[in-house]
């Protein structure tokens, strides 16, 4: 009997803006200390996108352009590049078509999808699903935000978190045993007191006034956002492992979404997996958002060898959250 159809992720990219911001200029911008965000959060360093009319897309060009060179894919060949973003260039069009339109996908339709910091997840397993049926065999998920474009960089609570950057990888079919094999997405819109933007969509269109109330930038209730990350992620990780017969000794390593060090830490002990098998670039990346797991795989790709068993986990706005298993390789 023939097998199903299975996407695999065939390749992985990425891209980070060259200014740094450091502990250290933040401590002349706001009243923290690099020793406050180091132990609370982890962060030593984020990467900013500088300059005038410089959108995310700037940034998804570039890990996209990376990942068909280096994949060695014809940009004609892709049949749909999705984009997860909560910091689009222009609320329409959306930051996918600019991409596939800047990269030469010219045959590939394309469209965002927002999910916040669970955005690249929930756009991976939709573009397995597309591979799945059979009908697509090229997938583009390119994760990017610009986070510094919605940061207060007067609140020390938010500021000290986020940085920029761009992931994307390419699905494509595989009838042998790796690739995407389970997936649990979850959300609950009861979230969005403690984590959102006031301003700037439907409800309160931009104005003097929501922009002098500093509506448009990024508001977190960072403990109660704690509390409920932890939790939810550390219940999908032990629910995707238990479903699969998957032991801790099994999983080659936990691809978290990258909000703080120390949920990291607390998800890693409940999985009973040891740091060392957790990706981690909270240090030198800060939270980028959609952007945080496929930045992960590029940076820890030299250490994975096909067959390895990862489990992918996020949590972030909406609340929107979810894990996946996904075994590496061809
Ligand atoms: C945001 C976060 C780092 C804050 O850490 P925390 O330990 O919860 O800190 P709190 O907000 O309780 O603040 C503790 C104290 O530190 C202070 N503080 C906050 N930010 C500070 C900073 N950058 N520098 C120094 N002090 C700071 C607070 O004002 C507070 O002082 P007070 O007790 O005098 O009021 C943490 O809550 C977090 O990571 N939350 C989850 C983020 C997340 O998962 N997001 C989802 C996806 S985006």
């Amino acid at each position: 009997m023939k097998k199903p159809i299975r996407a695999a992720i065939a390749g992985v990219h990425g891209h980070v803006p060259d200014y740094i911001l450091t502990n250290a200029e933040l401590e002349k911008i706001v009243d923290t200390t690099d020793e406050w965000i180091t132990t609370r959060t982890g962060i030593q360093e984020r990467r900013i996108l500088k300059g005038d009319d410089q959108g995310s897309s700037v940034m998804g060009i570039k890990a996209v352009k990376g990942l068909l060179e280096k994949t060695d894919t014809d940009p004609q060949d892709i049949d749909l590049i999705i984009c997860a973003t909560i910091t689009p260039d222009v609320l329409t069009p959306a930051t996918g078509n600019i991409i596939a339109h800047a990269v030469g996908a010219t045959h590939a339709f394309s469209y965002d999808l927002q999910a916040a910091c669970s955005g690249f997840l929930y756009a991976m397993i939709t573009g397995a699903q597309f591979i799945e049926t059979g009908k697509y065999r090229k997938v583009v998920v390119v994760g990017v935000d610009k986070m510094s474009s919605i940061v207060d960089y007067t609140d020390r609570k938010t500021c000290i978190l986020f940085g920029d950057g761009a992931g994307a990888i390419l699905l494509a079919p595989n009838e042998s045993d790796s690739g995407i094999m389970d997936s649990i997405l979850r959300s609950d819109g009861a979230g969005e007191e403690h984590l959102h933007q006031k301003a700037g969509g439907s409800r309160r269109p931009p104005s003097h006034a929501t922009i002098d109330a500093k509506e448009h930038y990024l508001y977190q209730n960072g403990q109660a956002v704690f509390k409920v990350a932890v939790l939810k992620m550390a219940e999908v990780v032990k629910e995707i492992m238990q479903r699969n017969c998957l032991s801790s000794d099994d999983i080659a390593f936990i691809v978290p979404h990258q909000a703080n060090k120390r949920i990291l830490t607390v998800v890693a002990q409940r999985a009973g997996v040891a740091m060392n098998k957790v990706m981690v670039n909270i240090d030198k990346l800060g939270n980028t958002t959609a952007a945080t797991i496929p930045l992960c795989l590029w940076q820890y790709e030299a250490q994975l060898k096909p067959g390895d068993r990862l489990i992918f986990t996020t949590f972030g706005s909406g609340f929107t959250w979810g894990s996946a298993y996904v075994v590496w390789g061809p």
